[in-house]
């Protein structure tokens, strides 16, 4: 039996749709529910629906086998996991914005004050730059820091850029790229090795003929979700 962490929120509906087209379709399983436990005995998975920062947490120290959470999560947490496998959906990338109004204003000779859910990510990319940095640790609606005076720059996902274009920011540097990840324990690649190489086995192929169905990023089904979230917010 394996343990399979899954990240709620944007990555659920691509990572059941990419199980599926992988033949792990498990009964019941629903991202859309309060239940964080489904147990699929039918396809010798347990399944553990939790927050994505929380993921590697539970992949490093065993609570899963195995996970799936954005590359963006695993940079920002340097956990010590095995990452064999890009998913592939989820693209997004980890950028620096300011508002519109004072990018003109060169304040990176000083301190800057950024606001974000990614310190880490955020103080070793301005370290990088020798650039004096004040971070401002948001857990959500990171956009707002800048609106209101709260922060001169911001380090956050974007996706389609709406929400940023919504608040009047503008990107000014792109720090990475990312991408879902399958992340497995390392223990557990020896004790559980015959099932979980044949999960990414499996998963692998399922990447593969999902790319050749639908080559266009913005069409694939992985990426559907996302769309649909950024017609919304238009
Ligand atoms: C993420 C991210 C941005 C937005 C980017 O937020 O933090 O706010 O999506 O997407 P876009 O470029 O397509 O507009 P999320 O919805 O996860 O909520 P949060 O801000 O509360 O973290």
């Amino acid at each position: 039996m394996l343990t399979i962490a899954l990240s709620k929120g944007k990555l659920i509906e691509p990572t059941l749709e990419l199980l599926r087209l992988a033949g792990y379709e498990g009964a019941g399983l629903a991202g859309e529910s309060r239940r964080l436990v489904f147990p699929c005995p039918e396809i010798g998975m347990t399944f553990l629906i939790v927050r994505p920062s929380d993921v590697p947490t539970y992949v490093e120290y065993g609570g899963a086998d195995a996970g799936v959470v954005g590359k963006d999560v695993l940079m920002e947490q340097d956990s010590d996991v095995y990452e064999p496998l890009d998913l592939l959906f989820g693209a997004c990338r980890i950028s620096v914005a300011a508002l519109r109004a004072e990018i003109a204003h060169d304040r990176l000779s000083s301190k800057v004050r950024v606001a974000t859910k990614y310190p880490r990510i955020t103080e070793r990319f301005f370290n990088q730059r020798g650039i004096p940095v004040e971070i401002i640790k948001l857990y959500g609606s990171i956009e707002l820091a800048p609106v209101v005076g709260l922060a001169d720059r911001i380090v956050d996902l974007v996706e389609t850029g709406s929400t940023l274009k919504a608040h009047d920011l503008v990107e000014v540097d792109v720090i990475a790229q990312s991408t879902a990840r399958f992340i497995a324990n390392r223990a557990s690649l020896k004790l559980k090795h015959e099932p979980l190489m044949e999960l990414i086995r499996r998963l692998r192929k399922a990447v593969a003929s999902s790319q050749a169905a639908q080559p266009s990023k913005n069409g694939s089904p992985a990426t559907a979700g996302r769309a649909k979230k950024a017609k919304a917010r238009a």
